[in-house]
């Protein structure tokens, strides 16, 4: 008799290379599924439970999975953009157009770069305000809402830092501006400028500057950021579902305790 994929599938968990790599091996116990989780370095950053109602559209309209999916397209094309990329001048540009008109399906993915770019902002923020909608910034998850703010503002500096990178007039004047708005922070204003750009003009120091910036320091900053989000969901008693959840009663027991 034929095999079903199911069948398939359990045969190949229960293989010797599968039990390697995931020790907790098949089945259908609770036991089981926790274990899967809890053993797997990328897993056991999530919770072994979660409440069903969670998991509907409605709950979350998935928008922190939807910022992270985005997250995750703009790391591959923006690795696969490096490729092609300069950061000197006026190579930059060269390359920025080469990309553009000679790189074989170059177009494509800078737009996608690009577009996943204005997403994850528009995202981030929906998320935001999602969250805010349903109260699940209070208590115990307010650390988690700080950890939140950080990564909304390193989205909005990767978004920043991008805009300078294809050279042109666009991205010069945009950064010259922007990083003239920076200068006006009160006593600090000056500094932050000449370490931004790495001078006092938007010139090949700042190229240099904000593709560091771009590239390495904030993603992986990001990356570091979004993996405490998540592991802190989890430590936080999963999603919040409403106020008489037992990690919020806590909480609200030792706030008053404390007072
Ligand atoms: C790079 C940016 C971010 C990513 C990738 C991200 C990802 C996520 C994910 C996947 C979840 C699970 C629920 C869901 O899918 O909506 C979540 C929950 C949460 N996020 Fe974010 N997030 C980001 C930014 C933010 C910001 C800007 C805030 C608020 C200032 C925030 C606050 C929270 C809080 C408090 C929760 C727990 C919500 C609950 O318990 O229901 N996050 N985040």
């Amino acid at each position: 008799m034929a095999k079903t994929a199911t069948e398939y599938f359990d045969n190949l968990r229960e293989s010797r290379i599968w039990r390697s790599i995931f020790r907790s091996g098949s089945g259908s116990s609770t036991l089981h599924r926790s274990l899967a989780i809890q053993q797997n370095i990328f897993l056991h950053l999530f919770s072994t439970k979660v409440r069903r109602r969670m998991l509907n559209l409605s709950a979350t309209w998935y928008l922190g999975t939807l910022t992270f999916g985005t997250f995750l397209i703009l790391v591959v094309t923006g690795i696969l953009l490096m490729l092609y990329y300069h950061p000197s001048v006026p190579q930059a540009y060269a390359d920025t157009k080469d990309l553009q008109f000679v790189v074989s399906s170059g177009l494509f993915l800078r737009n996608l770069h690009r577009w996943s770019a204005h997403a994850m902002v528009f995202l981030v923020f929906a998320h935001m305000f999602k969250v805010f909608y349903r109260g699940a910034y209070r208590p115990p998850r307010e650390f988690n809402w700080v950890i939140g703010v950080i990564l909304l503002l390193v989205t909005l500096l990767l978004s920043y830092t991008g805009y300078l990178l294809p050279w042109d007039q666009l991205a010069f004047w945009a950064i010259t501006v922007g990083s003239n708005i920076a200068s006006a922070v009160p006593l600090l204003g000056n500094k932050i400028h000449f370490m931004l750009l790495g001078g006092n003009l938007v010139n090949a120091n700042a190229l240099l500057r904000f593709y560091v910036l771009h590239c390495m320091i904030l993603p992986l900053a990001a990356m570091f950021l979004i993996g405490i989000h998540f592991w802190r969901i989890r430590k936080d008693g999963g999603l919040y579902a409403h106020q008489s959840e037992p990690a919020t009663v806590r909480a609200k027991a030792m706030a008053k305790q404390a007072q």
